[in-house]
């Protein structure tokens, strides 16, 4: 794969040769397992697991979950999900390995960037209490999680997410990480050609790579952006002024939000809803009607729902919830959001969801963006296409 290179900014930790070196060897290996190897399950599936479970149950299996009970006792299911587990926690480890090097210079540029001539702002909330939901579980076994905040000024979860996430997702997220949210505002053009945003929020920035990618596409528009977790949005701040990307991070829950009714004609919930949990899903949902403009478009980016895959294509695809420290993946994946929607008061004839532009069509924008999407990290995720759940106030 021609492998795009992240972006340098500000705050970006920077890898030496012997750490670059070991970062590219767990991506390499990490695509090797999920492409050659972990597909072989469906082999050991169609030609053991549901020939016998079709001689004991004189029928195939319903759904995921019983695919599961019957494939989580098999060697090859349980040797690959060991393999994906394990490059997994070696990604992290050597990413972290590499931030704790330059912890103390990344935490002082951190810090020059909020005390200097700020384009944007940064507003923590010493007294918030970060979610249990967030802190007790940290996902996508990302130590410390987003919630963690080790030291005055710690920026690591931010740093974790920003260079992490892009060795995890291949680069498909584009040299700044910000693709999804890029691909966010192609799907507000599209289905709502006549809203110009002038005020828009986020919630659930983490690093600010989505948000970065809102401020490129909405220039002129004031933007905010939410997050719970201190470190993150030290770091989101940080990295938004060293790109000159003029956006007002607030420490703050997206369950329950100190901005005044009808305030903003956009507000975004970008790969968010499947790190939060169910109830927080609905109090969102709620919290965005109430501080949406009449008129104004709430719109979430999300994988797709369950409901379009057979069972084994959600199998492959809730492997996370068990294996990633996802606990929340597989419930949202299940849930209509269409319900979650009316009874945040949206109504039903202003309710969408479906197919539309995915950070493949995003990063199409940067010409010089290479993308090799069949290979990314196997069949289960891909940047062709994303989907959104949307309504309008
Ligand atoms: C997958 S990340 C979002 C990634 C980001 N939108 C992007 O595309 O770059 C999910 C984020 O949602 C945040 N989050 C979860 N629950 C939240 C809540 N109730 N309020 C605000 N943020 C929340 C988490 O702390 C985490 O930073």
């Amino acid at each position: 794969m021609a492998a795009v290179k992240q972006e340098a900014h500000g705050v970006l930790p920077v890898a030496s040769l012997d750490e670059a070196a070991r970062q590219a060897y767990i991506n390499e290996l990490g695509k090797h397992v999920l492409n050659y190897i972990t597909p072989g399950n469906k082999a050991v599936y169609d030609n053991h697991v549901l020939p016998s479970f079709q001689r004991r149950h004189g029928r195939a299996p319903l759904d995921r979950h019983e695919i599961r009970k019957e494939m989580v006792r098999q060697p090859f299911y349980q040797m690959t999900s060991s393999f994906q587990r394990t490059i997994q926690e070696m990604m992290w480890n050597a990413v972290d390995e590499s931030i704790q090097r330059q912890l103390p210079s990344l935490i002082d540029t951190a810090q020059k960037f909020a005390n200097g001539k700020t384009k944007g702002s940064l507003t923590l909330d010493p007294n918030f209490e970060v979610p249990p939901y967030i802190i007790n579980n940290h996902n996508h076994a990302t130590p410390g999680g987003y919630g963690a905040d080790l030291m005055p000024g710690d920026i690591t979860a931010g740093a974790l997410y920003d260079r992490g996430g892009y060795i995890y997702t291949q680069g498909l997220f584009g040299p700044r990480m910000d693709g999804i949210g890029k691909a966010a505002a192609m799907m507000v053009a599209q289905s709502r050609p006549d809203l110009k945003p002038k005020k828009i929020l986020e919630i659930g920035c983490t690093a600010g790579g989505s948000t970065g990618g809102l401020s490129m596409m909405f220039p002129d528009a004031e933007l905010h952006a939410i997050d719970v977790g201190a470190a993150v949005l030290r770091y989101a701040h940080a990295r938004a002024e060293s790109l000159h990307l003029p956006i007002h991070f607030h420490q703050m829950s997206g369950e329950n939000m100190t901005f005044a009714n009808s305030s903003f004609d956009l507000v975004c919930c970008l790969a968010t809803l499947h790190e939060t949990s169910r109830s927080a899903t609905y109090n969102i949902f709620k919290e965005a009607q109430r501080v949406l403009k009449p008129g104004g478009l709430f719109l979430c980016s999300e994988l797709p729902p369950y409901k379009g895959f057979d069972p084994w294509g959600q199998f492959v695809r809730d492997w996370d919830t068990y294996n990633n420290n996802e606990p929340f993946w597989g419930a949202v994946h299940d849930l209509e959001l269409k319900d979650v929607a009316l009874e945040a008061g949206f109504e039903a004839d202003k309710y969408f969801e479906g197919f539309g532009p995915g950070v493949a069509q995003a990063n199409a924008l940067n010409a010089a963006v290479e993308v090799d999407n069949k290979k990314f990290m196997g069949s289960t995720r891909g940047g062709g296409q994303a989907w959104y759940a949307g309504a309008s106030k």
